[in-house]
């Protein structure tokens, strides 16, 4: 999993989503790192310094004046494993872009070799502006992420880009860049399917047939898709309450059935089709209208009567070899094994890619506390005539951050 006790500097600009970074600067106290907050001087008519001192236990200056002789504004961004902005305005962009170094924040960015992640937040048609979008792309060039924002309800009555993402979003991406998993923002364009969560499968108004999982591995591949610049839509089954990704839109579905008829009319023109549901393979061949009763006349319970379902991901790949969707589109699948005495978990995977026929296979272990509902993941990436890459243990991100590599070394330009 992911290192403890880095030291992160957390930057705050002057936005009302200012004391949103409260709750960054708790996150990564929680997983353990130091935590320097510097703000700008705007920031501090939106948070006292007090505010991130207590929470940080650090203290807080925002001018290259101050604590001259430890010279604070080079040792900050030389000591720090990692930079994150959080809100980054549109001035602060543009000072970024410029190269400016006239206050501690900017000084430091100057200096900083580590990764640079910058979550910014502002009104729509500042994000829009040709002004901001071109530091944006600049900044990017440059090697620093920066993140999509949100889109929703924004200051006053006006709803649209510009909204900062969750801080909860904004540490779990921002310990995946940290870890080495570079997000670049080159899928501006592309259109990518996922599919997340559970399938049930109803047995009477009360009860249905249903699995353990989350939702949070579909999550986090939309997540990540939607920050190397795609089009997202999620079809959810039955998932945890996670928050929607920035830049994703989210198609509810209960049954196999309604995840196959969802994924098959969304991946028409999609370039990306991934298949990270909790599939049911069976449904009960009659659904009661009433509440079925335990006793004699209801045996129905006792013997349940299965009917198996539709493969969704065997559907899709032959969907597109007979090109009722985009021939050129890159298939994703999950294998969820145990293994047992005579065949390993990565023996299995290898069988079902070959079955299942699409391009690349994420493989997991599943099993007691393991992969499902959990938030970190481990396994194999199989991909056609290379060897199984070995994912270590990490973040759901993480290990979206990886599979979505692996796509993309095959996707057709
Ligand atoms: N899948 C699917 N439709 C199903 C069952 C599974 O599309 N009816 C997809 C899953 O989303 C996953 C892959 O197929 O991408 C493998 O799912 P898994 O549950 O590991 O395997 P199964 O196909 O169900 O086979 P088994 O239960 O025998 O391991």
């Amino acid at each position: 999993m992911t290192s403890t006790h880095r030291r992160i500097l957390v930057g705050v600009a002057g936005g009302i989503a200012a004391y949103k970074a409260c709750h960054l600067i708790r996150d990564f106290k929680e997983h353990g790192d130091d935590v320097r907050v510097v703000p700008t001087e705007a920031a501090l008519n939106f948070v006292g310094a007090a505010t991130f001192e207590a929470l940080s236990g650090n203290p807080v200056s925002t001018t290259v004046f101050d604590a001259v002789d430890e010279v604070q504004h080079v040792a900050l961004g030389q000591q720090a494993d990692a930079v994150v902005i959080a809100p980054a305005t549109a001035d602060l962009i543009a000072r970024l872009a410029c190269g400016r170094a006239d206050d501690l924040l900017t000084a430091s960015v100057l200096v900083a070799t580590c990764p640079i992640v910058l979550a910014p937040a502002m009104h729509t048609e500042m994000w829009l502006n040709p002004a901001t979008q071109d530091n944006v792309a600049t900044l990017r060039r440059r090697g620093i992420t920066v993140m999509e924002p949100a889109h929703g309800r924004l200051t006053g009555k006006d709803t649209g880009a510009g909204r900062l993402p969750e801080p909860s979003q904004i540490a779990e991406f921002a310990r995946t860049v940290i870890d080495g998993h570079t997000v670049p923002f080159d899928w501006k364009g592309r259109k990518v399917v996922v599919s997340a969560g559970g399938t049930q499968e109803n047995l009477d108004p009360v009860r249905f047939l249903g699995n353990r999982s989350s939702g949070r591995q579909g999550f986090a591949l939309a997540e990540i898709a939607a920050q190397r610049g795609a089009d997202v839509t999620i079809v959810a089954g039955d998932t945890e309450d996670l928050p929607v990704p920035s830049g994703a839109e989210v198609v509810r579905v209960t049954s196999t059935r309604d995840m196959e008829a969802a994924m098959n009319e969304h991946s028409a023109d999609a370039d990306i089709v991934i298949m990270a549901a909790a599939v049911a393979d069976y449904r009960p061949a009659h659904v009661a209208d009433s509440k079925m009763k335990k006793g004699a006349a209801d045996e129905n319970l006792a013997r349940l009567e299965l009917v198996e379902n539709p493969d969704i991901l065997k559907g899709l790949v032959s969907r597109r070899a007979s090109g009722e969707i985009n021939e050129d589109a890159v298939i994703v699948g999950f294998a969820a094994e145990t293994g047992d005495a005579t065949t390993s978990v990565l023996e299995y995977a290898q069988q079902k890619f070959e079955r299942k026929g699409c391009d690349v296979l994420m493989a997991n272990e599943v099993g007691e506390g393991k992969v499902f509902g959990q938030s970190t993941s481990a396994g194999w990436i199989l991909r056609r005539d290379t060897e199984p890459v070995v994912v270590e243990h990490g973040s759901k991100q993480a290990v979206a951050a990886q599979i979505l590599d692996a796509v993309n070394e095959i996707l057709p330009m």
